[in-house]
């Protein structure tokens, strides 16, 4: 049994990049499956602070190495922008960094595109997911190992480009120049090339030589494009079942599954958000939590933790283990809410609805906690937590029947509670 999956369990940006940037010296790989730059993953060790949005969240810890899988949708402006940035602060990638060739690549009129379809309905990032998802499926994506072969690359942007200028052209847009992709994105390719692998093959030996894989989820469940609350949702499966088919690791090999899940809830981003707080307290939690977006600094929206939405991430994921996080953060309120039950049509529904239009007109229903006035940042021992902070941890682990084994205090790597094994 080889791999463990960390998968957000809300809305995103949970904490993943603190947790697996914190458990990567305990594995032998660290494998993003899904998603693409779309993600902000925020890593934090003594003074220093980065944000990854393609890389693994293992590239800090030497020695480990780090896979983008097949399920991964790769800007490759992004990415190597982003190895030059790791490597400048002295972390080597090369012969530790493994590339999927299989990964599509996002490309200028990906971006282009989503202007005109979804980014202003759905609030997207702009990233271009979206558009490349959707040739991915169509089966006229440009995938990293074309990239990386220049006489492919340019036949196969010409092709690609003719159909995209002409929506481009009906919908009055700027069409794009095939020669300056090709120019600017050779580049890339030459960059990138020694990295290409089947990182599918690497992930098998890596499994059969004992190795332990640590696959790394973006964005969050309730953003899954299946199960997520559609259409304000991503183009990718976040889900744990998102790590098989985004690395080809055979369900048969993950033996954990960890869910990270705030102490409260944030969504980017349109769409249905039962316990969101357009209030002063929603306010207080943005203040202190800090909650604006890693990748497009847009505010985030803040809300009581929903115990219906976490129930049905667990139900879905099969977590084997909560990681709670953003703990410190609800410290100093009087009374702490969580949501444990949905009123739809004047009547009470005890699971979570992932009809967004149906989940827009649920009144949550709350049970009311104590808070507690201690300040908690960077607590390290369950034992120094105020008894309501514990009470808070156990509800959660009594309402999802799943043991929470972290928690975390603060957003540096010392700052955690490790509960056993
Ligand atoms: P991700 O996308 O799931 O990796 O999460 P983000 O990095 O987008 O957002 C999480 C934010 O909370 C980042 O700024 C982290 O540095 C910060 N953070 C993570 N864990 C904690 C914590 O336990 N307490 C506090 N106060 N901040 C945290
Ligand atoms: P991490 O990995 C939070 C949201 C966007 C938008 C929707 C679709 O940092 O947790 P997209 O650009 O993917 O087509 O946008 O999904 N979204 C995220 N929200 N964290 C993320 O990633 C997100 N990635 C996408 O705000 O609502
Ligand atoms: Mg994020």
């Amino acid at each position: 049994m080889a791999v463990t999956v960390v998968v957000g369990s809300q809305w995103g940006d949970e904490g993943k990049g603190k947790i697996v940037d914190l458990l990567a010296t305990q594995f032998n790989v660290v494998a993003r499956y899904q998603g693409g730059a779309n993600a902000g993953h925020t890593i934090k060790w003594g003074d220093k602070t980065q944000v990854l949005h393609l890389l693994p969240s293992g590239v800090f810890s030497p020695g480990v190495d780090c896979v983008i899988g097949n399920g991964v949708v790769i800007d490759p402006r992004a990415l190597v922008s982003e190895i030059r940035e790791v490597q400048s602060l002295g972390y080597e990638l090369a012969g530790r960094l493994w590339v999927s060739g299989n990964a599509h690549c996002i490309l200028p009129y990906h971006k282009a595109l989503e202007e005109i379809h979804s980014s202003e309905k759905i609030g997207t990032t702009k990233r271009g997911i979206g558009p490349a998802y959707t040739d991915k499926v169509a089966r006229s994506g440009i995938r990293i190992m074309e990239l990386v072969s220049p006489d492919l690359f340019s036949k196969r942007i010409k092709e690609e480009l003719e159909r995209a200028n002409a929506i481009l052209r009906a919908y009055h847009r700027q069409t794009l120049n095939p020669e300056d992709i090709i120019s600017e994105y050779s580049d890339y390719g030459r960059v990138l090339t020694k990295y290409v692998a089947d990182t599918a093959d690497f992930l098998h030996d890596a499994i059969d030589s004992g190795k332990q894989i640590l696959a790394e989820g973006a964005q969050g469940c309730l953003l899954d494009i299946d199960f997520g609350t559609y259409p304000y949702v991503t183009s990718s499966s976040p889900t744990a079942g998102g790590a098989c088919t985004g690395l080809g690791v055979p369900p048969t090999s993950i033996n954990r599954v960890i869910g990270i899940t705030k102490a409260y809830c944030t969504r980017v981003g349109h769409g249905p958000f039962p316990t969101e707080l357009n209030d002063g307290t929603g306010a207080h939690l943005r203040k202190i939590g800090g909650e604006f977006g890693a990748t497009t600094g847009r505010p985030r929206r803040c809300g009581w933790l929903d115990l219906m939405a976490l129930r049905y991430s667990c139900r879905l994921n099969g977590f084997t283990e909560l990681t709670v996080t953003k703990l410190d953060v609800l410290s100093g309120l009087d009374t702490i809410k969580v949501c444990t039950q949905y009123e739809h049509n004047g009547e009470t529904v005890p699971r979570f609805i992932n009809d967004a239009l149906s989940l827009s007109k649920v009144i949550p229903r709350y049970e009311v906690l104590q808070g507690w006035k201690e300040n908690i940042l960077g607590c390290t021992d369950v034992n120094e937590l105020p008894s309501a902070a514990k009470n808070l941890i156990d509800h959660i682990q009594v309402h999802t029947g799943v043991p929470v084994k972290i928690i975390s205090t603060g957003p540096k790597r010392s700052q955690t509670i490790q509960l056993g094994s």
